[in-house]
């Protein structure tokens, strides 16, 4: 069964009371939950990791190559900074969505830049909660193509 790593970086665990004007008022437990039943729905398993930390996320990264086929990553701030997460991205050699729950490219202009988005098979942004369910969704169906 094809497995997806859905993987949160820095303040998403405070979704939910985090700038609900920006992020809205859904957790990221909630998240989560509705992610596991996209995932029953496409016949897929899941796997969730947070953290706040950049190396944490790093070794997740690396942690994720042989036991999950592609990965589904929100690098929140570090999307704009974290040449190393690219890195880690790259060398791991598993299909990622790039993923924001806001449009970056309608707020400030240093979110405009990603690191991660040359090494994504595409990114989505801008649908709020809806777009963990959008990319497991176009991840799966990546996956299931490409056999
Ligand atoms: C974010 C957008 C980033 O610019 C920001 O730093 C985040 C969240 C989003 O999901 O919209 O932490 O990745």
């Amino acid at each position: 069964m094809v497995s997806i790593l859905v993987l949160n970086g820095p303040n998403l665990n405070l979704l939910g009371t985090r700038q609900p004007g920006i992020y809205g008022a859904t957790t990221l437990p909630q998240i989560e939950e509705s992610c596991r039943e996209t995932a029953r729905t496409l016949g897929i398993s899941v796997a969730f990791a947070q953290s706040n930390h950049e190396g944490t996320l790093i070794d997740a990264i690396h942690a994720a190559r042989g036991v999950h086929d592609g990965i589904v990553f929100n690098a929140g701030a570090y999307t704009h900074s974290s040449i190393a997460l690219m890195d880690a991205v790259s060398s791991v050699g598993l299909p990622m969505i790039e993923l924001h729950l806001s449009n970056v490219h309608a707020r400030e202009p240093f979110r405009h830049v990603s690191y991660l988005s040359g090494v994504a098979l595409g990114v989505i942004c801008g649908f709020g909660p809806a777009g963990y369910g959008l990319a497991l969704q176009a991840l799966a169906g990546h996956l299931r193509d490409a056999g």
